[in-house]
């Protein structure tokens, strides 16, 4: 296959990651292992500003954290001057611990409790993104209670095809997220933010979808903004400052992917935007878009171990690692479709074609289906690439098994960024109640036959 940046072949024909090879980071770190090239991670971040800043004026990044977030991510996100999307009262947790000012935050969601509205409030997050009309009063009445004044965008469903997965498209009407524009419901938004003593508007939100392949759509839905924007204007005669455009620029998972360019995008957005505020007479917005898969996806390669290959004649070679959906529940989501490489032999040329499962007791626990892969043999190592977004954040201890440890890959040098996951973890905050603690035996007990003859 067609290697990704972050990935290169050693003379000798072993994978290499950010000039680490994966047989020494499967030794030291143990598998599955999440390895990020931190490298690239910040390309991303600074080619995303820089094809925008090259077409438009005034411009604000915030990376999407429910790609991946930690403590390191959030840190390299505010060293390469980007703002962050959280959506959840943990994901603003993360930041605030990792000193993120509080003005560069983006508080997202379309089920806000009020515990996560007034935590956002108090602490003073620079915008909430306002869903509905309900978080909308809440969000009024706790900012009145904290005497704070509190920035919003109001979320628009734009009503755009996004040509996507099912499960990832968010734009289309019959959505759980976002304001319409055709049943009156964002305009009210707009009315009651605007009556509010505590609430400032700022700009509106729209995001259609992620893995986005297409400009087109971006196209449709910036113009739908952009129109509304020109709507509230006369209505109220009031210019919002901001039109967020969301996330979903989608990435590279196989060889024949074809990402957009992001050249082609900032053009054509900027276009409708400036088209639009010269024939609405409105001033220039401000643009903020708020990408994750692009920043992390490629950046992350999942390394496994093969512990058993089962070979079904005439219909399928089972190739099974020590990993899966816990850490890859993206197949079994959205059919998500991934290429393996053979890491510790990765010149090898492919010799047959293969299926890779996980280790989990679900039969659609895959991670490929029928790669061309060269002959594996257990004990060797798997690498899967774009493994970075919605891997570890949606990874989960089914079967109880550990979630793996992510490290920064960097010129040679890895770092842990989140420790493996240890069976202590696991149980340590269960509890027994007292009823279950005592050690009583109970008259019958199950038992398995005794060893010996099975007569
Ligand atoms: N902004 C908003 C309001 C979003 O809802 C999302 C993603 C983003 C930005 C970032 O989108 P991105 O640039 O990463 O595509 N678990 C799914 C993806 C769910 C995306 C949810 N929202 C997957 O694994 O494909």
């Amino acid at each position: 296959m067609e290697l990704h940046r972050s990935i290169q072949i050693t003379s000798d024909g072993e994978l290499e990651i950010a000039g680490c090879r994966a047989t020494r980071l499967a030794r030291d770190f143990g598998t599955p292992l999440h390895a990020f090239d931190e490298e690239m991670m910040r390309t991303k971040c600074r080619e995303i500003r820089t094809s925008l800043m090259r077409h438009y004026p005034k411009v604000f990044v915030a990376y999407a954290s429910k790609a991946f977030c930690s403590l390191a991510m959030c840190r390299l996100i505010h060293e390469e001057s980007l703002g962050l999307d959280v959506c959840s009262g943990g994901e603003l947790f993360t930041a605030l611990e990792a000193g993120i000012p509080t003005e560069n935050i983006l508080f997202h969601g379309n089920s806000k409790t009020s515990q996560e509205i007034e935590m956002g409030v108090r602490v003073g997050v620079g915008r909430f993104v306002i869903d509905n009309l309900d978080e909308l009063d809440l969000l009024s009445d706790i900012s009145r209670k904290f005497r704070r004044r509190t920035h919003v965008e109001i979320r628009l469903n734009p009503g755009v095809e996004a040509h996507t997965h099912d499960y990832i498209k968010t734009g289309l009407i019959d959505s759980k997220f976002g304001l319409g524009i055709t049943d009156g419901q964002a305009m009210k938004a707009v009315e009651r933010v605007l009556a509010s003593d505590y609430l400032v508007l700022e700009g509106i939100h729209s995001h259609i979808g992620s893995q986005i392949l297409n400009v087109e759509p971006y196209v449709l839905a910036a113009q739908v903004v952009m129109d509304f924007v020109g709507d509230v204007k006369e209505k109220y005669g009031y210019s919002l400052r901001e039109v967020n455009l969301g996330g979903g620029f989608g990435v590279r998972y196989k060889a024949t992917d074809t990402p957009i360019s992001l050249d082609e995008y900032s053009r054509r957005i900027s276009q409708v935007i400036r088209e639009s505020c010269h024939v609405q007479r409105l001033d220039l917005p401000c643009v903020v878009v708020e990408p994750g898969r692009y920043i992390v996806g490629e950046a992350g390669t999942t390394l496994y171990t093969v512990c058993a290959i089962k070979d079904i004649p005439g219909i399928r070679k089972y190739i099974m690692v020590d990993g899966g959906m816990s850490e890859n529940p993206r197949v079994t989501l959205y059919q998500a479709e991934y290429e393996a490489i053979l890491a510790n032999r990765a010149l090898e040329e492919p010799a047959e074609t293969v299926s890779i499962a996980g280790k989990h007791c679900e039969e659609g626990d895959m991670l490929v289906i029928d790669g061309k892969m060269p002959q594996i043999q257990p004990g060797d190592l798997l690498a899967i690439p774009t493994t970075g977004a919605y891997h570890y954040s949606m990874a989960s201890n089914y079967n109880r098994y550990p979630r793996p440890a992510v490290i920064f890959v960097k010129a040679g040098l890895a770092d842990i960024v989140v420790e493996r996951e240890s069976y202590a973890n696991l149980v340590a905050r269960d509890r027994i109640p007292r009823r279950l603690a005592q050690a009583g035996a109970k008259e019958i007990r199950p038992h398995l036959p005794a060893a010996g003859n099975p007569g």
